[in-house]
């Protein structure tokens, strides 16, 4: 019998409507449109109101995936939520988004691999149809990172921004995954964490005055790091996939850190910066939920095309990366 080819059937994205820019920024903290521009490329970030929990956005990313997929909710028997800002630290997002959905067919957890969640989701969902027990995978990568941004940081507050992508997995005839490829170096967890509200430093009210609450980040390490790990991820995704290079490949949907990230890699890539998918200038880092949504802009801009090759890559905290090549 010929392997079972798992593909994508649907996409779908959400962005809520309000938009912080970098003059709104730059009554906020000592920073420069010109700066955010020159060092980032992003020029604006779109915000949940305050209070909007993610399985919120996550749900209304959902619903357009699964119009897209034309299944109904009682059709998904997985659903699996890539996020670092989950609604609670449990239950898992994915359980508010099953109920919100009303996907009750449906088993439910959540994935902790920072900005590579979406894409380490997309390889478990994968490999857990490839196995015969689920059919169709609700994939999602969601964040409201405004809720563990230090507002006060310029260092961090400048880069992030919300939003929430999904895509359906399923059988598929023609087309499908081709590789999936992850990787993890936890020697690098103190570059870019949430040091307090876990088990090894449970709120306080010292930690919420000393403001452990809020993300924090090494920039100028994970920069070099992620320019290395990216290209990597990408080059052994396109090996497994039987292509020899990524030049071969039509698109490349990076995880939309700093411009300055995605044109390091295109150049170490060797491939014309017309094959990066770019929306970092109107979204900012979103982690998880960066490659979800550009996945679905790329398909509903017709950037992708039915035989086309493209490749998703990612790169985060933990350190982790990962890439997943498929066929339209
Ligand atoms: O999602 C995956 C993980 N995250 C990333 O991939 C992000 C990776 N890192 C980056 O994108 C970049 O490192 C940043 C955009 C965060 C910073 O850019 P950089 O070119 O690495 O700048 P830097 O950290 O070396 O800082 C340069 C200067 C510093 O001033 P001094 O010490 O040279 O006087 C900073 O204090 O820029 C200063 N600076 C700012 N100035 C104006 C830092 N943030 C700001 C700001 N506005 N917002």
């Amino acid at each position: 019998m010929p392997d079972k080819r798992i593909g994508i059937l649907g996409t779908g994205h959400f962005i809520p409507s309000k938009v912080l820019t970098n003059q709104d920024l730059e009554r906020m903290v000592d920073t420069s449109d010109e700066w955010i521009i020159t060092r980032t490329g992003i020029k604006e970030r779109h915000l949940v109101e305050k209070g909007t929990p993610t399985s919120q956005i996550a749900f209304l990313a959902a619903q357009d995936a699964l119009k897209g997929a034309k299944l109904n909710p009682e059709d998904i028997d997985l659903i699996i939520v890539g996020t670092i800002t989950p609604d609670m630290q449990f239950p898992s997002t994915a359980c508010f988004v099953q109920a919100k959905i009303g996907a009750k067919n449906a088993a439910c957890f959540d994935v902790s691999a920072a900005c590579s969640g979406f894409i380490y989701a997309i390889s478990i969902a994968e490999s857990m149809i490839k196995s015969g027990q689920y059919k169709n995978a609700l994939v999602i990568g969601a964040e409201v990172l405004s809720s563990i941004t230090d507002w006060q940081d310029r260092n961090t507050c400048v880069l992030f921004g919300d939003g929430a992508g999904a895509a359906v997995l399923g059988l598929v005839n023609e087309g499908g995954i081709l590789s999936t490829y992850l990787g993890s170096d936890g020697n690098q967890t103190g570059l870019l964490y949430l040091p307090a509200g876990g088990s090894a430093m449970p709120a306080t009210i010292d930690t919420v005055n000393n403001r452990m609450h809020y993300l924090k980040m090494s920039g100028n390490e994970v920069f070099k790091l992620a320019v290395k790990a990216m290209t990597d991820a990408a080059n052994n995704a396109a090996k497994k996939a039987g292509i020899s290079s990524v030049d071969q490949l039509d698109l490349i949907i990076p995880h939309q850190a700093n411009m300055r990230i995605l044109l390091a890699v295109a150049k170490r890539l060797k491939i014309p910066e017309e094959k990066l998918f770019l929306n970092v200038t109107r979204y900012g880092n979103m982690s998880s939920a960066s490659t979800a949504v550009a996945l679905d802009e790329a398909v509903k801009e017709g950037r992708i095309k039915k035989g086309d090759n493209i490749v998703l890559v990612a790169f985060g905290a933990g350190l982790t990366w990962a890439a997943c090549v498929i066929k339209w």
